[in-house]
């Protein structure tokens, strides 16, 4: 697992709060193992704070503000990143919304919405960074979905879960379309993560005065291991996909769950 002056493109590298995402977590785990970063956030000072991270490891980033499901914003990053860099190696599709509720809570605007940033944005950032990686010989693609892509996991997000899925079988899809011009493409599946971003977002779901630590202690209970994983495990197997450790891997998936999804309830 090196990536000595491979570069690497991360959608969503920073953190919707204080503490350690999986995005940013990835930037320190890929700086460390030798690649240059392009951290693109929709928040610049998420990007920035992702690529203060890299450079305190140090390592090499270049902090971007893009919202990965515009166009526009997306081809003005990529742009940016091979005229600093010389081109884009990997790129690692990481940036992902979701809104509570079944179908009662869940309104066309909302699938829509979480539909543009979850899965066009796949579409948008492929189109973009393929062509720059076909330049250097091929690459390497790696998503990321969630368990609520493949399981119902216990309360009802139904736009979350269906563009999760969909993020899934896009990258098989990616995989099929690409593996002869030496191009891989796999996901990453995580499971209950204690990032900072579950407190504002999931407690409520477990509780109903939303309190962060019976929602911690209830998804530590739910996981085989007795704990949720850290943003860090998440990273190391994004890493590995990413790397030519994993040089015959391709249209795949890799859940990263302490065995959840393999649980009867
Ligand atoms: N935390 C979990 O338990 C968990 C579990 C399974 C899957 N995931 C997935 O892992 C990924 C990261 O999750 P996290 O918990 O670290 O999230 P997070 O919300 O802390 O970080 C996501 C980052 O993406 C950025 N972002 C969001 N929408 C964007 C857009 N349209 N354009 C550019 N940047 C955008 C945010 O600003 C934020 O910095 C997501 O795709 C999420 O669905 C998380």
């Amino acid at each position: 697992m090196q990536f000595n002056d491979k570069t690497i493109f991360v959608g969503g590298a920073g953190s919707s709060a204080p503490g350690w995402s999986i995005g940013k977590a990835s930037c320190v785990v890929l700086a460390r193992l030798g690649a240059r970063i392009v951290a693109v956030d929709r928040s610049l000072d998420a990007a920035e704070d992702a690529a203060r991270e890299v450079r305190k490891a140090g390592g090499t980033a270049l902090p971007l503000q893009a919202d990965v499901a515009d166009a526009s914003a997306m081809a003005g990053a990529v742009a940016q990143a091979t005229r600093k860099y010389g081109g884009i190696d990997v790129y690692i599709a990481n940036a992902g919304i979701g809104k509570m509720g079944g179908v009662a809570e869940t309104d066309p605007t909302d699938l829509h919405h979480i539909h543009q940033v979850n899965v066009q944005s796949l579409l948008i950032g492929s189109k973009l960074i393929i062509p720059a990686m076909l330049k250097r010989g091929g690459g390497s693609i790696v998503t990321v979905s969630s368990i609520a892509g493949i399981r119902y996991v216990g309360y009802p997000h139904l736009a979350y879960s269906v563009t999760k899925a969909a993020v899934i079988h896009f990258t098989r899809m990616l995989a099929q379309e690409y593996a002869e011009q030496g191009i891989r493409a796999n996901t990453v599946v995580p499971g209950l993560i204690d990032t900072p971003r579950i407190q504002a977002n999931v407690a409520r779901a477990y509780s109903e005065s939303a309190s962060a630590d019976a929602m911690r202690a209830a998804r530590n209970q739910q996981v085989p291991m007795r704990r949720m994983g850290s943003a860090w495990e998440v990273a190391n197997a994004i890493a590995f996909l990413a790397s030519d450790g994993a040089s015959y891997i391709t249209g795949t998936e890799l859940v990263v769950d302490g065995g959840i999804t393999g649980k009867f309830n």
